[in-house]
C-alpha cells in the first residue's frame, strides 16, 4: 500500500517497520531537530516506532489521504537518509504544506533539493493543487537555499517554537504557485 516515486537517486515510500533504527538515528542529532518544528530531543525508538504507526494508518487511510509522508531511500544500499512530506492537504483550496529533513552526513548533496522536487510534482502534477507552503526557521541558510532555487517566495514570518530546543523563533513562510513552477519547468524544457 502507498505511493512510491522514484528519482534518479532516491526512492520516496512509505515510513516502515524496518526503517525504525535509521529514523532513530537520523533525527536524534540536534544538529537537525533543532530546524524542525516537532521532533522532540533526545529522539528514541519509541517516538520512531510511534511515527511509523501513524504513517501506516495515513497510507491504509485510503485514496484521498490529508497527508503523505514519505521515507527517502538511497537506491543504491537501500539506505533511508531522511523524511519529506506533503501534509494539510486542503482539496478544495488546492493547498498542501510540508517538511523535509536529510540525515548527517547526506546534507549538501543535492538530495534535498531531488526530494522535494519530487514531492512538489507529485502535488501539483498528480494531486492538482495549486499552491505549496513551507517555510523555515530563521538562520536556516540551507533550506532557505533549497526553496529559493526550487521557486518558493517568502510571504511572511510567524512566531514559532522549536519543540527539539525549546527555542522561541521566527518561521519565514514560504510558498510556491504552480503557476510559477510551471514557468520554470517550461523554461527548462525549451533550454537547449
Ligand atoms: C535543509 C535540507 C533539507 C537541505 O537538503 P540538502 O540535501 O542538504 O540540500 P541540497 O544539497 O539539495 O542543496 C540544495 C541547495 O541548497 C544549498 N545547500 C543546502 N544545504 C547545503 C549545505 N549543507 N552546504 C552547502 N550548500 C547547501 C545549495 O546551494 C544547494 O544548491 P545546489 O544544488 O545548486 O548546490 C538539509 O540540509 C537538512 O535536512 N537540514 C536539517 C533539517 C532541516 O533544516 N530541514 C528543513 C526544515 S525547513
Amino acid at each position: 500500500m502507498g505511493i512510491k516515486i522514484e528519482t534518479s537517486r532516491l526512492t520516496l515510500r512509505p515510513w516502515g517497520e524496518d526503517d525504525i533504527e535509521q529514523l532513530t538515528l537520523g533525527l536524534n542529532d540536534l544538529e537537525v531537530a533543532k530546524w524542525l518544528a516537532f521532533v522532540p530531543h533526545p529522539y528514541s525508538t519509541s517516538h520512531a516506532r510511534d511515527w511509523v504507526r501513524r504513517c501506516r494508518e495515513l497510507s491504509n487511510a485510503g485514496t484521498r489521504p490529508g497527508a503523505y509522508e514519505f521515507a527517502l531511500e538511497l537506491r543504491s544500499g537501500r539506505r533511508v537518509i531522511g523524511g519529506v512530506s506533503l501534509n494539510r492537504i486542503d482539496r478544495q483550496a488546492g493547498t498542501a504544506g510540508g517538511g523535509i529533513w536529510i540525515a548527517d552526513g547526506y546534507q549538501g548533496r543535492g538530495y534535498g533539493r531531488e526530494a522535494f522536487e519530487a514531492k512538489i510534482r507529485f502535488a501539483f502534477g498528480e494531486l492538482g493543487l495549486t499552491k505549496l507552503v513551507n517555510g523555515y526557521f530563521d538562520g536556516n541558510e540551507n533550506s532557505w537555499a533549497m526553496q529559493r532555487k526550487l521557486g518558493y517566495r517568502r510571504v511572511g514570518e510567524v512566531a514559532s517554537r522549536c519543540m527539539a530546543d525549546g527555542r522561541q523563533t521566527i518561521e519565514h513562510v514560504t510558498e510556491l504557485r504552480r503557476s510559477d513552477w510551471q514557468g520554470r519547468e517550461d523554461q527548462a524544457s525549451n533550454r537547449p
